[in-house]
Order: structure tokens, then C-alpha cells, then sequence
């Protein structure tokens, strides 16, 4: 029977599934990642990993997983995992596309609407007993309706996130590397360069992958271009962003607000300079968090190690590996 280590916690019947078909080794911790030591105690002895975008697969990790065959990662992003030292060593990487585009799509309108109307701090105004009275300009945000939406990176959660903002009525531009002229006729909207996307848009969604290319994508260059009375989004990787950057044009008045779901560092840390800001929108990196979703992604990734160590095509590989 082939070895697979999986690094958090499954749902009950996908433990008994995988049971069937291979030994497995679990961190059973839901809240807890699994420290990197024990990751590297079992990664010489399985022959497939399903880890969470918490774990760091680095080079080392992967040159020590001598039966290696496949990583899955519970995830659409896979900048955790170092993919070229897995495709030189002839191992698979999967992840889980498709299953949470919507979902995520779902959370970044959210978040954008929310950080539009700041609705989270008007909710915590309330609690706090700061409602004396109906005021003019109380918690008056920016209007979402009739404003241009700029989106960094059309890929599926990009169009997803279009497709909802033109049901909002708003104005969509992007930009990405390669244009995409059928839905641009498809959901109306227009490729633009990443300066214009910039200067013209009133909300900036970033949705591109973390690479060595979107490191820093957007820095003190990219926020000065901006309006004033624009909003920032980040839902997909920290990193993208550059945080001490974002501070300075949060806390300068060179942007309105930002939203963001995730950070260079995760857990953000409490004391962490942009929790100390009025005008962000903080959430813990919960794109894909509905119960729907987050068992489509466990299925998915389970379906990918699956097939990978039955010597199967996975149905999301994202390398590729020639016959050895
Ligand atoms: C979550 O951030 C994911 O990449 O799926």
C-alpha cells in the first residue's frame, strides 16, 4: 500500500476513503498547522503529501521526499510550494481550481462592497455605543454603482468578480498578461495597461497569482498613481501588495481604503501597522471559506493525489512531467 501524509485535519468520510486506498498519515489538528519538522520526519516515507498553503514545500523538503510523488496542495494558489524543485525531481503538483472561483468571487465583491461602505467599522461604531445620531456625513463612503473597477489579473475568479460588478453597474477594465478578447465581448469590459487600469480606476482588485513577477506588483509607484479616492482589494496573495507601502498611502490620504484578505505575513500579526488604520478592511484569508466550497476543495485534492499515485492524469495538475 502506498504512504500519503495529509497535513490538517480531513472531513471524516474522506479519512475513511483515502483509508481504503492508501496508509495514511494524519496531523489531525483543524487549527493547527503541522509543525515543519514533522514535515520533514514523514516526507522520506510517503509517497504523496496533501498539504494546505501553510506549509512551506521547499526545495530541501522536496530533495528529501525520496519516494515522492505527488504534492496536493488544498489550494488554488501553489506559491508555497517550490515547483521547480518538484518538477526537476519528476513530482507532480496539483491544486484546486474551478471548485472556488465562485465562492472566492463571492468574497472579494463582499469585501469590496464592505470596504466601499465601511460596513465593518459602522458595525463596530454601533456596538460600541457611538451612535448618538443620524449625521449627514456619518460613516459616508463611496458609491460601488457607476464607479470603474479595475481588475489586476482575468483569470477565473477575475471574471467571476467582473461578471458581479457589472451587475452592480459598474465600469470594468483589467489588466493581465495575455488579453482576453472573447470576454471582453462576453461580460463587456476592456483590456487596459496596468498604468491607465491604475490611474482611472476607482477600486483596484488584485486577483493575480504570487510569482517572482507580481512580487511587489504593487509598490509606492503603483499607489501614487491611483486616485485618491480610490479602494484597493487584495484576495489573492500577500506579497503582491507591498504592505509597508500600502501603510504609507493609507495613512497619507494617497488612497481612500483598502480591503484585504491577505498578507506577506499570515496570521497577521496583532500589532501589525495596518490594524491600526480606520480605512482597512481586514480579513483572515477567507476567500474560498464557504462549508460548500472548502469540501469541493478537500474532494478535489483528494481526487489529485488519488489519481496521480494510481499513475491516472490528475484532473489539476499544474507541471508537467515527462515519463522517467
Ligand atoms: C486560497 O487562498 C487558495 O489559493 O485557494
Amino acid at each position: 500500500m502506498k504512504k500519503i501524509l495529509v497535513t490538517r485535519k480531513p472531513p471524516k468520510y474522506l479519512l475513511e476513503h483515502l483509508k481504503e486506498e492508501f496508509e495514511v498519515e494524519v496531523w489531525n489538528s483543524e487549527e493547527q498547522k503541522i509543525p515543519q519538522e514533522v514535515l520533514f520526519q514523514y516526507i522520506d516515507q510517503v509517497d504523496g503529501i496533501l498539504c494546505l498553503l501553510t506549509d512551506q514545500i521547499t526545495k530541501e523538503l522536496i530533495d528529501k521526499g525520496k519516494k515522492l510523488k505527488v504534492i496536493s496542495n488544498l489550494a488554488v494558489g501553489y506559491n508555497n510550494i517550490d515547483l521547480d524543485a518538484a518538477t526537476s525531481n519528476g513530482i507532480i503538483v496539483t491544486n484546486t481550481p474551478g471548485v472556488l472561483t465562485e465562492t472566492t468571487a463571492d468574497l472579494t465583491f463582499a469585501l469590496l462592497l464592505a470596504t466601499a461602505r465601511r460596513l465593518i467599522e459602522a458595525s463596530n461604531e454601533l456596538r460600541m455605543g457611538n451612535w448618538k445620531t443620524w449625521a449627514p456625513m456619518m460613516l459616508a463612503g463611496r458609491d460601488v454603482h457607476g464607479s470603474t473597477l479595475g481588475i489586476i489579473g482575468l483569470g477565473d475568479i477575475g471574471a467571476a468578480v467582473a461578471r458581479r460588478a457589472k451587475g452592480f453597474g459598474m465600469k470594468v477594465i483589467y489588466h493581465n498578461r495575455t488579453p482576453k478578447p472573447e470576454l471582453e465581448k462576453e461580460i463587456d469590459i476592456n483590456y487596459s495597461s496596468q498604468e491607465f487600469l491604475l490611474r482611472n480606476s476607482d477600486f483596484v482588485c488584485i486577483l493575480t497569482p504570487l510569482t517572482a513577477e507580481t512580487q511587489n506588483l504593487i509598490s509606492l509607484d503603483e499607489l501614487k498613481m491611483m486616485k485618491e479616492t480610490a479602494v484597493l482589494i487584495n484576495t489573492s496573495r500577500g506579497g503582491i501588495v507591498n504592505e509597508n507601502d500600502l501603510v504609507t498611502a493609507l495613512s497619507t490620504g494617497m488612497i481612500w481604503g483598502a480591503g484585504l484578505d491577505v498578507y506577506e505575513e499570515e496570521p497577521l500579526p496583532t500589532d501589525h501597522p495596518l490594524l491600526s488604520l480606520r480605512n482597512v478592511t481586514t480579513l483572515p484569508h477567507i476567500g474560498s471559506a464557504s462549508v460548500q466550497t472548502r469540501l469541493k476543495m478537500w474532494d478535489l485534492a483528494a481526487l489529485n493525489l488519488t489519481y496521480a499515485l494510481q499513475g491516472k492524469e490528475p484532473p489539476s495538475a499544474v507541471n508537467e512531467i515527462g515519463d522517467k
